[in-house]
């Protein structure tokens, strides 16, 4: 499906939960963010449906985002569910690598093809400065792990200030080569203040080639994410919303409310 500004729209982007496991500093406050009513997230079935629409209407590839998509309960299931969905040429998930260990097998026999793991620096002092509450041991034993598994692309997403040239950066750009991994650069944003650049070394930021969705784990379809505006997925009904989201999607960002860790960024 065609957006009113010629953009192909392929690319659906699903939050699971809100919630993390991590505070990172440039994502949540240190108290983290309120557990949403139940009844207010959207249900496996729900989102399920969701999605057959959304590939009905041409989406093709899906990521599964948070907050951290591994914190929801059961989720396995969910990305079982999604990736039998027919249409789906590219299936993903992004994760800040803390749960990986525990769930890398599950995640692969679930049919995750891709992974994109937040790395933002290999020191363990910087990690934990960064994370407020991180771990890096417990992070890149959860890369070692998928490294075993065969996953069909798995890369690094690290959050930068200003220049890949960084001090944190450089040693992940080592790490990744060391590794054969590919690394995303991607510079700190804020979506209030509209401050946002295209990601180093992926499509992300940039308006012109924008083929992205997003719905909430509220069920709210975001257009753009720097945009407020938003469609309710529940209340206008599954098509209706995909249809109005996409019509409606800004030809570029300016600024909005949104926060990364609720529409997974
Ligand atoms: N700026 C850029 N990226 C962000 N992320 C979260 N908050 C921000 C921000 N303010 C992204 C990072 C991180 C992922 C979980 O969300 O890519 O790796
Ligand atoms: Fe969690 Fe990712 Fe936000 Fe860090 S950036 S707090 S890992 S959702």
């Amino acid at each position: 499906m065609f957006d009113s500004h010629n953009r192909a729209i392929r690319y659906l982007r699903i939050s699971v939960t809100d919630l993390c496991n991590l505070r990172c500093v440039y994502c949540m406050p240190a108290e983290g963010v309120a557990e949403a009513k139940p009844s207010e997230v959207l249900s496996f079935e729900e989102i399920y449906e969701f999605t057959k629409v959304a590939v009905g209407m041409g989406v093709e590839k899906v990521k599964i985002t948070g907050g951290e998509p591994l914190v929801r309960k059961n989720i396995t299931e969910l990305l079982a569910m999604l990736s039998s969905i027919s249409g789906i040429k590219d299936f993903g998930l992004t994760t800040n690598g803390v749960l990986l260990k525990q769930y890398a097998g599950e995640l692969r026999k679930a049919g995750v093809q891709r992974l994109n793991i937040s790395l933002d620096t290999v020191h363990p002092e910087r990690y934990r400065e960064i994370t407020r509450i991180g771990v890096l041991q417990e992070t890149l034993l959860g890369i070692e792990t998928v490294l075993q598994l065969g996953f069909e692309k798995i890369k690094l997403n690290c959050v930068i200030k200003e220049s890949p040239d960084e001090d944190d950066a450089r040693g992940v750009a080592d790490f990744a080569q060391k590794k054969g991994l590919e690394v995303r650069f991607i510079r700190q944003m804020d979506t209030e203040k509209g401050e946002f650049w295209p990601v180093i070394g992926g499509d992300g930021g940039n308006c012109a080639v924008c083929n992205r969705i997003r719905l909430s784990s509220k069920g709210m379809i975001f257009p753009c994410l720097f945009s407020d505006l938003s469609y309710d997925i529940r209340r206008m009904g599954y098509r209706e919303a995909m249809l109005a989201a996409v019509q409606c999607k800004p030809e570029k960002g300016k600024h909005s409310h949104n926060r990364f860790c609720d529409i997974g960024g």
